[in-house]
């Protein structure tokens, strides 16, 4: 009796503390490629679900690693398995889509650097939970996109990258209209997110 309401304790402390984090793609159509994900950067803990909504233009959001920032993590080293949400073209009349990645036991405290691939080269790029104490930042992840996928030719070593954003975002979002998997997956929750996310890995 005693041990249940302990549980049912640290289930509810887990479940409260869970959160959603958002990250606006497309949200600014007047700014450059850094302003594709806003914000670049976020640190999210076992049990949260960073989402990725759609808002405005052609997008993706896929995971790479820091050496390749525009090049799919599994087409960059075949043993890695990243997340990928497709193209989501978001045309004016067209609802937001999301995609969800879930923080499980086996991705926590694991930093997962992204891109989107029509804005890449101009820096369209983020992470979840890098360290940037270490030599792998934010602002050296947009580097070397610029550098391996930019048009400019010239030496774009002085692209000043702003990491300002180390809080997350914390508001909870209403589910939207659209139908999609990824959708349904975030209305059910974390828990309904996890067979997505898993199905996602073996893909
Ligand atoms: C959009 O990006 C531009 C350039 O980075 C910036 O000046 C402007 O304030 C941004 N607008 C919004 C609404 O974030
Ligand atoms: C979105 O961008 C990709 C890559 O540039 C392109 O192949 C695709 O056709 C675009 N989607 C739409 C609906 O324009
Ligand atoms: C590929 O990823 C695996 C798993 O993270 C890692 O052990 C390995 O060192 C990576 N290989 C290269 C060439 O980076
Ligand atoms: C993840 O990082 C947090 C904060 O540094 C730490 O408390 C936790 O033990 C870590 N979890 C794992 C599984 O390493
Ligand atoms: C970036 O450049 C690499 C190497 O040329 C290429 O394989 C990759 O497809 C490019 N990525 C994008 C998003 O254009
Ligand atoms: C971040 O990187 C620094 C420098 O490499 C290292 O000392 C520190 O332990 C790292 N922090 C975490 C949480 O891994
Ligand atoms: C190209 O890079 C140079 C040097 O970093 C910079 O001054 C210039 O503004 C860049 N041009 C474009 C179009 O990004
Ligand atoms: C996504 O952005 C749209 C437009 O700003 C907003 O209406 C919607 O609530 C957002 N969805 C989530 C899950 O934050």
């Amino acid at each position: 009796m005693y041990t249940s309401f302990v549980v049912f304790l640290l289930v509810s402390a887990w479940m409260v503390a869970a959160k959603d984090i958002i990250i606006t793609v497309g949200g600014n159509s007047s700014g450059d490629g850094t302003t594709t994900f806003q914000p670049q950067r976020v640190v999210a803990e076992l049990g949260d679900n960073v989402i990725f909504n759609f808002t405005q233009g052609n997008h993706s959001a896929v995971e790479s690693t820091f050496a390749q920032p525009c090049v799919p993590a599994h087409v960059a080293n075949i043993s890695l398995n990243g997340f990928d949400s497709g193209f989501h073209d978001i045309t004016n009349g067209t609802p937001p889509a999301i995609q969800p990645v879930p923080i499980l036991v086996q991705n926590v405290n694991q930093t997962m650097w992204f891109f989107d691939y029509n804005t890449c080269g101009e820096g369209g790029v983020g992470v979840i939970n890098d360290n940037e104490s270490s030599t792998e930042t934010l602002a050296g992840f947009i580097r070397n996109a610029v550098k391996l996928n930019g048009t400019n030719t010239t030496d774009s070593s002085s692209s000043s990258a702003s990491s300002a954003s180390h809080s997350a975002t914390t508001s909870a979002p209403a589910p939207t209209s659209s139908s999609n998997a990824a959708d349904r997956a975030l209305r059910v929750g974390v828990v309904g997110a996890l067979p997505l996310f898993i199905a996602s890995l073996f893909l």
